[in-house]
């Protein structure tokens, strides 16, 4: 199975550059974003205690997310692998994942970290925050976010460089979206040649 994290800051692109990766390399897409968004709006258990966490901009319980992660990782969907998209998110949630994989004798093989300075992380947020209306998307809490991710997020990236198994991919992110995808293709496919 190829396993495969699709990281970054908030607005770095993780979502948008999603469905191409997981598509050319038949990977199963799994956002924990997207999947906490869409049990808040259908306002379930889960979902009502989450979603006040989310609108400030921070992160929800390491515990509850390895969960939710866990009973996904089991079901590729007939896929080749997992892309997983805004996971882990801490090191507490990469330990986790790595002995998850451990026990079924998986590893992650290849982190993929796209760069895009922050004042074009803001002015994107902020972009979609006028075309979507996301929640998290305004000023004071983008702001947090990207604070939560510098504190947080960021140290993941060590954590995976200490770990021979998976090898790390640094994008220039700060391109148009095609420029991006390219740049993604050709670092996957000095990995994966075989996989396209
Ligand atoms: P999540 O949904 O993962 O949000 P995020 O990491 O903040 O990421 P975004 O969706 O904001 O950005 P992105 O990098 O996907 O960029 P996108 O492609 O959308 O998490 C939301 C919340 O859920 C967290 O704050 C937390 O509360 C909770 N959560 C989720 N996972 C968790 C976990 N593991 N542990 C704990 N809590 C968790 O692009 C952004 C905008 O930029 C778009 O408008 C796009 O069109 C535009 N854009 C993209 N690429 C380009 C480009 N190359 N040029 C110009 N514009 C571009």
């Amino acid at each position: 199975m190829l396993i495969v994290i699709l990281f970054g800051p908030p607005g770095s692109g993780k979502g948008t550059q999603a469905d191409y990766i997981a598509k050319r390399y038949d990977l199963q897409h799994v956002s924990t974003g997207d999947m906490l968004r869409a049990e808040a709006d259908r306002g379930t258990a889960l979902g009502n205690e989450v979603a006040p966490i989310m609108a400030a901009g921070n992160l929800v319980p390491d515990d509850l997310i390895v969960r939710v992660i866990e009973s996904r990782l089991g079901d590729v969907g007939g896929h080749r692998g997992i892309l997983l998209d805004g996971f882990p998110r801490t090191v507490a949630q990469a330990a986790a994942l790595d002995a998850m994989l451990e026990r079924v004798g998986e590893h992650v093989d290849l982190l993929i970290c796209l760069d895009v300075p922050e004042d074009k992380l803001t002015e994107r947020l902020l972009g979609r925050a006028r075309e979507e209306g996301r929640a998290d998307d305004n000023l004071e809490t983008i702001q947090n976010r990207l604070d939560v991710y510098q504190r947080d997020t960021a140290p993941v990236l060590d954590h995976y460089r200490a770990n021979s198994y998976t090898a790390i991919e640094v994008i220039d992110g700060d391109a148009p979206i095609l420029d991006v995808s390219g740049r993604i293709r050709d670092a996957v496919d000095r990995h994966y040649r075989d996989a396209a």
